[in-house]
């Protein structure tokens, strides 16, 4: 059944519950099933949005709570007392999906705080906040919203995320990384020393990073849209099977503890994940998956020296410039293209976990760049330039993550370019917890110089981005932690940086 017709079908269902449901959700709760991964909410349009929530016994103990799908009553308020009800339904828990439970929400008020909950028998969930999307055609006169990405569990503590209690943000923008399939122990442990191997390993990593405290609050708070970084599903496009395996592994399990819309095909290594959204006449956002269909980032790894950097970063070699080499496919190149030429918006947004601002560093008199971002698909980066200059794109603004650091830059199209000619500005947003060591930094901070375009880098901080959109103006905050060894660390705005509205170039505010 397709989610949309059960969503549709969900007062038919509660009218006539089939019996054997019923008799499930009793076998569950005698079981002591409950809500221990709490609440949360995503994916919001302008009168939609998904709530989840995945029952289990504890957050550690993930065998199945029933033998069979288990119905869950849902709600939605607008106050948080769930006293005024505005939509209300019964959500199915399959077992197939670890009995998570994924409801897609439609007929909602644009641009509006809504309240919900979840109800098995007699135990509630907490109650969770989501808001939806102002309308595409509303006429705006501000725009908030967070991103973040990167939180290796074993490096630090997510209270970043509290910081966001006092931003008034709309939504959190999740670039990636939300799981971590490696460690090297830190100031707390995986549930195991070894990177998962097939879905229930995944599924236990998952069930371990959603009770970090304050993760879990963001979720209850705001809704988010996650996107998929190599550390949530490794694999580039590829024909092995034995990694295709494990990629459909880590997208079920992902997908089981996400507040997302689209469901992977059960043992499928393929799951829709690009979006894009209209907020207002103000925000074109593209969120294209930059994982899936990903041509190889190794390509020079040959010649590289791998005692440099780890071997993240690689030795220049011709066949990065390939003209065929994508990071998005083909058809969501062509999905991108449509978005920039067609787009109304004042902001044009491309949400790529990766960083698009070229990069050139130095390595014993050789040139090295980070393959693994936009360098090494600068023949499709190229394109993308092309079009935003041909369809004389309004305002195009890049946001990343993936390096750890705060990097404020404009894209131009090549390293060593004057600023002035840079086609777009980037904000890469440092992580939430995940560290950048030293060998990775060094080689950064020594090519500033060769990179005037890269405006400010800071790789020592943990924290986030705060996006405040207007006509005028658009500001970015660096929002940082004090500390992400232990809980209870403090959220302050570490710079700004501003790009007015038809200018070329970022400015520190
Ligand atoms: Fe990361």
């Amino acid at each position: 059944m397709k989610r949309r017709h059960f969503v549709a079908g969900a007062g038919l269902a509660l009218a006539a519950p089939s019996l054997i449901i019923r008799n499930v959700a009793a076998q569950a709760l005698a079981s002591g099933a409950g809500f221990p991964f709490s609440v949360a909410s995503g994916d919001p349009t302008s009168d939609a949005v998904v709530l989840w929530t995945k029952l289990a016994r504890a957050a550690d103990d993930l065998t199945p709570v029933a033998n069979g799908s288990v119905e869950v009553e849902w709600i939605v308020a607008n106050d948080e007392r769930l006293t005024d009800i505005v939509r209300r339904g019964v959500g199915i828990a399959r077992p197939e999906f670890g009995h998570s439970v994924h409801v897609d929400v439609e007929g909602l008020q644009p641009d509006r705080w809504y309240w919900y909950a979840f109800r098995l028998g007699g135990e509630m969930s907490p109650v969770g906040r989501t808001r939806t999307l102002p309308s595409a055609s509303a006429a705006l006169s501000r725009f908030r919203f967070n991103v973040v990405s990167c939180q290796h569990w074993e490096n630090g503590y997510f209270d970043a995320y509290d910081g966001m209690a006092e931003d008034d943000a709309s939504f959190v923008l999740h670039l990636g990384d939300y799981i971590y399939e490696v460690g090297r122990g830190g100031v707390r442990s995986h549930e195991s020393k070894t990177a998962p191997a097939n879905l229930d390993d995944y599924r236990r990593r998952h069930a371990l990073y959603k009770t970090d405290a304050a993760l879990r609050r963001a979720h209850e708070r705001l809704p988010f849209m996650v996107t998929l970084d190599n550390h949530d599903a490794l694999t580039e496009n590829t024909d092995d099977m034995a990694k295709l395996k494990l990629r459909a592994a880590a997208y079920q399990a992902w997908y089981e503890f996400q507040p997302v819309r689209n469901a992977p095909l059960l043992s499928s290594p393929a799951m829709p994940i690009l979006r894009g959204r209209d907020i207002g006449g103000l925000l074109r956002l593209s969120i294209p998956d930059t994982r899936q269909f990903k041509d190889s980032e190794s390509v020079c790894a040959a010649g590289t020296d791998r005692n440099f950097a780890f071997g993240v970063f690689q030795k220049a070699c011709e066949a990065s410039e390939a003209a065929g080499r994508s990071m998005l496919g083909a058809p969501q190149e062509t999905w991108l293209d449509e978005r920039l030429k067609t787009s109304q918006a004042r902001w044009n947004v491309l949400a790529s976990t990766v960083m698009m601002t070229p990069f050139d560093m130095d390595h014993e008199g050789a040139l090295y760049r980070y393959l693994q971002s936009w360098d090494g698909y600068p023949a499709e980066r190229a394109r993308i330039l092309d079009q935003i200059e041909k369809y004389r794109v309004s305002n195009p603004i890049a946001i990343a993550g993936d390096i750890h650091s705060n990097l404020v830059s404009d894209v131009v199209r090549r390293a060593g370019d004057d600023p002035k000619t840079a086609l777009m500005s980037e904000f890469v947003g440092t992580s939430i917890s995940s560290l950048w060591p030293e060998p990775l930094a060094k080689p950064m901070r020594d090519a500033l110089p060769a990179n005037p375009h890269i405006r400010h880098y800071e790789y020592t901080r943990r924290g986030y981005l705060r996006m405040t959109v207007t006509e005028d103006r658009w500001t970015t905050d660096l929002r940082t932690i004090d500390f992400t060894d232990k809980p209870g660390g403090k959220v302050s705005t570490d710079r700004s940086f501003v790009v007015e509205n038809g200018q070329t170039g970022v400015k520190a505010a």
